[in-house]
């Protein structure tokens, strides 16, 4: 089945869907995006990233390109004609086009993409069912991680490092040796005394969507909770280890550089936390 892109109010087919070589995007990472996850055809956690959307969208000066229940009609509209069930939806946003000067172009439209992907989730299943490897590396990124731009160099060769490793995910350590977050996903611990610790958002990390949703979660499940910075070593000194995302859910790391986490298996509380996460994601789901 051909897979189809939305770009400028227009369906295309996915191989012909082009943006201009001026497009801010491509010559200055001038962008933002966001991803959802999809579930049964519908969009998980709606709100929490229409919201992130356009807080970053704002914090960076970019006109909003359309309504939330238009851009919702779009997203929708490009799940159904690529029939995706389960997988993810992208959407980027760029300044728009314009001859190359650095400050703002005046009077320039956004850019709009919108891409979808199948993903197998028995890949997932698999995957949280025995636990998956990280690795760490410095945070070499810049000061308004809290922004979901399209810069993601550092993002990208974070990653880079996990698939040469071996491993899922690299966590990223600031100067202090602290965890800040994953090269796509925000880190917790469940640590040594049994409590579950996530670095806190005013530091310059994604303020998740999962994240939030878990945190919710965590308090319903009457469990204790602090946030605050973990460092390498209380990683893995932890009782458990895992990361969340739209495009990971609750995934449980087993190893942190080479490191057994626990007894190596995944732990109840991450496999717990993704159990009612994803049973509430899929009932929230529009
Ligand atoms: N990444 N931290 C970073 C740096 C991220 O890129 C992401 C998401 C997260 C988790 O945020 P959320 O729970 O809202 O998905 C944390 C997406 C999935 C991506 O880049 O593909």
């Amino acid at each position: 089945m051909s897979r189809v892109a939305y770009v400028n109010g227009v369906y295309r087919p996915h191989g012909e869907a082009v943006v201009h070589i001026e497009d801010r995007g491509f010559q200055f990472a001038d962008g933002v995006y966001e991803v959802w996850s999809v579930m049964d055809g519908r969009l998980a956690d709606f709100d929490g990233h229409m919201a992130r959307l356009h807080r970053s969208l704002t914090e960076l000066g970019i006109e909003i390109p359309m309504s939330a229940a238009a851009l919702a009609v779009v997203l929708k509209e490009t799940v159904r004609r690529n029939r995706v069930l389960d997988g993810l939806v992208y959407l980027q946003v760029t300044r728009g086009t314009a001859s190359r000067d650095h400050a703002f172009p005046v009077d320039v439209a956004p850019t709009v993409v919108v891409t979808a992907k199948r993903l197998d989730p028995a890949k997932g299943r698999r995957a949280a069912g025995n636990g998956v490897a990280a690795i760490t590396r410095p945070d070499i990124r810049w000061g308004r991680c809290d922004i979901k731009t399209v810069g993601l160099l550092p993002n990208v060769l974070a990653k880079q490092a996990a698939r040469e490793s071996g491993a899922y995910e690299c966590l990223l350590v600031d100067e202090l040796g602290l965890i800040t977050e994953g090269s796509s996903t925000n880190a917790w611990i469940v640590d040594e005394h049994g409590k579950l610790r996530t670095r806190d958002t005013q530091a310059n990390i994604l303020r998740g969507i999962t994240r939030a949703a878990v945190l919710k979660l965590i308090e319903a499940e009457g469990l204790e909770l602090e946030e605050r910075a973990f460092s390498v070593e209380e990683a893995k000194r932890a009782r458990e280890l895992f990361v969340t995302a739209a495009s990971a859910f609750v995934m449980p790391l087993i190893s942190l550089d080479g490191a057994w986490i626990g007894d190596g298996t995944p732990g109840p509380v991450a496999t717990r936390l993704r159990e009612v996460y994803l049973e509430q994601a899929r009932r929230e789901a529009i």
